[in-house]
């Protein structure tokens, strides 16, 4: 089946489509004629996931599904969470929220933190979710050249590298976004629609 992914976010796209089987074609908004920024104007990552699939939804009236991600430190009551974008201002890119989070963290001995994924499925005017999510831990500096955001700071549990240096596959294999994504097709493959 075909499912149009409503991001403007290409890293995200790039993910989705690698992590999806093979028989769910992922659509992007480009191929849907739409160019945008989608907002993001909730203040919790379900409520932003909520608004990006019901807005490309009703937009061309088709089914779609959204995701919302959120990097939450458990020593910074789990920011920056539904802030993760704009951390260090909204005009500012991932370098400086990178480097706001380091700061941040400088000389505090717990790292623990997680990535959260909630995807949105919305059809019709109804909706279901999906979380996922991966813990591990904050790094004292940038390890790595791949991947996107915050991946160079992030070491999933027992994995012993971060995100950005692993290999797509590898990241793919055990990110929060493939686990929100494997719940999400299953619940394609019990409504039998794949
Ligand atoms: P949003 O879900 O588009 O609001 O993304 C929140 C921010 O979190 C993004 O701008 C990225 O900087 C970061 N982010 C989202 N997903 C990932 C990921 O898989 N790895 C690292 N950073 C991420």
């Amino acid at each position: 089946m075909k499912l149009v992914f409503a991001s403007s976010n290409p890293n995200k796209l790039k993910e989705i489509i690698a992590i999806a089987p093979p028989n769910i074609q992922i659509v992007g908004l480009k191929e849907l004629g739409f160019e945008g920024e989608l907002e993001e104007t909730q203040t919790t990552i379900e409520g932003n996931s909520l608004q990006k699939a019901e807005f490309i939804s009703s937009k061309f009236n088709v089914p779609c599904f959204a995701e919302d991600t959120g990097l939450e430190i458990e020593a910074l009551n789990n920011e920056p969470g539904v802030y993760s974008a704009r951390y260090a201002g909204k005009k500012e890119g991932f370098i400086d929220n990178v480097a706001k989070v380091l700061t941040k963290m400088e000389g505090i001995k717990n790292r623990k933190a997680q990535f959260k994924t909630v995807i949105t499925y919305y059809n019709q005017g109804k909706y279901v979710q999906f979380e996922g999510i991966t813990e591990g831990e904050i790094t004292l500096e940038r390890h790595g050249e791949g991947g996107f955001g915050y991946d160079c700071i992030f070491i999933p549990l027992n994995s012993g590298k971060t995100y950005a240096e692993m290999t797509q596959n590898e990241k793919n294999r055990l990110s929060h976004r493939k686990k929100s994504f494997e719940k999400f097709a299953n619940h394609l493959a019990a409504l039998s629609v794949l």
